[in-house]
């Protein structure tokens, strides 16, 4: 075996080597090199941070309990609580822009095929099927009952679960319950809350002699059914002020669900298809609709909650006009896996889906928590300015 150096020799501490006058010590020497190399590293002089740059600084509840000012604090709490702020900077921008008149060369002759009112920001609003089954419905009926967003893209979910909750309740659960015992008692889940099947059953009661009516209509007028006017024929049907679509509806807010079939809806108009065939809803005379929105609007602004199908549909409308100028996402999607509904929305600035000078925002967070609160400090709080004269306060 080979003999090892012996260097330094063992048992010496220190090895003294001849440096002129005086002899220096080795490890000394490397000690006060190492100390200066951490301290360099360490205490690395900063160049000045530019001016105007927010400091961090969160609520201080010494100040007493004021939840506006404790919202506001978010913008310099740092992490989502800063996205948060920021994307209420977002949408108050594109509520400003929606309230700016407009002039001449707006062209306020209606080319939208919907015949929806132009203003100076077309907002539009995404969201998924489970946010109707969530309480957020009620923040999404206010938006959607003052006429304060302009088009709305959601799943099959949706729109039944709306329509489901004017015909019985949705209970809250738990996480937990099991599966082989809630199908047992015929009661479904969504993560923590439960639907009765017997709503479903309403539910075929209230749509079926609905479908067969439009069908009558397709066969006898020639009506051309597309998904967002099924929506909004349900809309009038159920003539109820606490449904979402009651309101889309009235106020003549396009809804549009590329994929009405993956649902409820889509077993209804399954099993009616056997008996009473020939309902046909066309979905290229929608994306024409769909695109239309984006494409006749002075500016647009994106409000997408979740991800999948309701974030690409008003991102890729928005491509037909080279981007959105302000977008705001709030998902729990990451973009590791390339998927579409984690994606940053700078990746949407590479396809010309949102603009290259515009500030989007994405929080990553889950929308029950943060939608609420995002209306409060931005539609809830300029209620006045965009619906004037309204006693509402
Ligand atoms: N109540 C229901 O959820 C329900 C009912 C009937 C049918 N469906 C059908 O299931 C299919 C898939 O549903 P989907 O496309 O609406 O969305 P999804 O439930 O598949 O969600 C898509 C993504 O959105 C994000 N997301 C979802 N909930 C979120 C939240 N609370 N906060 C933040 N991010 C969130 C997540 O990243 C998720 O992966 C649709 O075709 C829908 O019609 C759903």
């Amino acid at each position: 075996m080979a003999s090892q150096p012996n260097f330094p020799p063992r048992g010496s501490t220190e090895l003294f080597i001849e440096y002129g006058s005086p002899s220096l010590s080795l490890s000394g020497q490397m000690a006060e090199s190492a100390r200066s190399i951490a301290l360099g590293a360490v205490l690395k002089r900063s160049e000045a941070i530019p001016e105007g740059t927010p400091q961090v600084r969160g609520y201080d509840f010494n100040k007493g309990l004021d939840y506006p000012a404790l919202l506001q604090s978010y913008l310099t709490t740092g992490y989502q609580a800063t996205n948060l702020g920021l994307a209420v900077e977002q949408i108050n921008a594109m509520i400003e822009a929606k309230l700016e008149p407009l002039d001449d060369c707006d062209n306020p002759n209606n080319l939208n095929p919907c015949q929806r009112d132009k203003t100076g920001c077309t907002i539009f609003l995404g969201y998924t099927s489970n946010l109707i089954s969530s309480g957020i419905r009620e923040t999404i009926r206010y938006l959607v009952q003052h006429n304060m967003v302009d088009c709305v893209v959601t799943t099959a979910g949706g729109i039944e679960e709306d329509f489901i909750k004017c015909l019985a309740p949705t209970f809250l659960g738990d996480f937990s319950l099991k599966g082989k015992d809630l199908r047992q008692s015929g009661i479904n889940r969504i993560g923590n809350l439960l639907v009765p099947n017997d709503n479903y059953c309403k539910f075929e009661d209230w749509v079926t002699p609905i479908l067969d009516q439009m069908l009558l209509e397709q066969k006898q007028q020639g009506t051309k059914w597309t998904p967002s006017k099924m929506i909004a024929r349900l809309g009038k049907e159920i003539d109820n002020p606490e449904s979402v679509y009651y309101w889309t509806y009235k106020n003549n807010i396009p809804v549009f669900s590329p994929a009405l079939t993956d649902g409820s809806l889509g077993d209804m108009i399954y099993f009616h298809s056997y008996k009473n065939p020939g309902l046909v809803l066309d979905i290229v005379e929608d994306i024409q609709r769909m695109n239309s929105q984006a494409v006749f609007a002075k500016r647009t602004g994106m409000i997408i909650l979740g991800g999948g199908v309701v974030k690409h549909h008003i991102s890729n409308a928005n491509l037909m006009r080279n981007g959105a100028d302000y977008a705001v996402y709030v998902n729990t999607a990451h973009e590791f896996d390339g998927s579409d509904s984690g994606a940053k929305p700078d990746e949407a600035v590479s396809w010309g889906k949102i603009r290259m000078d515009a500030k989007p925002v994405k929080v990553s967070a889950d929308a029950t928590l943060v939608f609420p609160l995002l209306v409060a400090e931005t539609f809830a709080r300029k209620f006045h300015k965009l619906v004037p004269g309204s006693k509402i306060e």
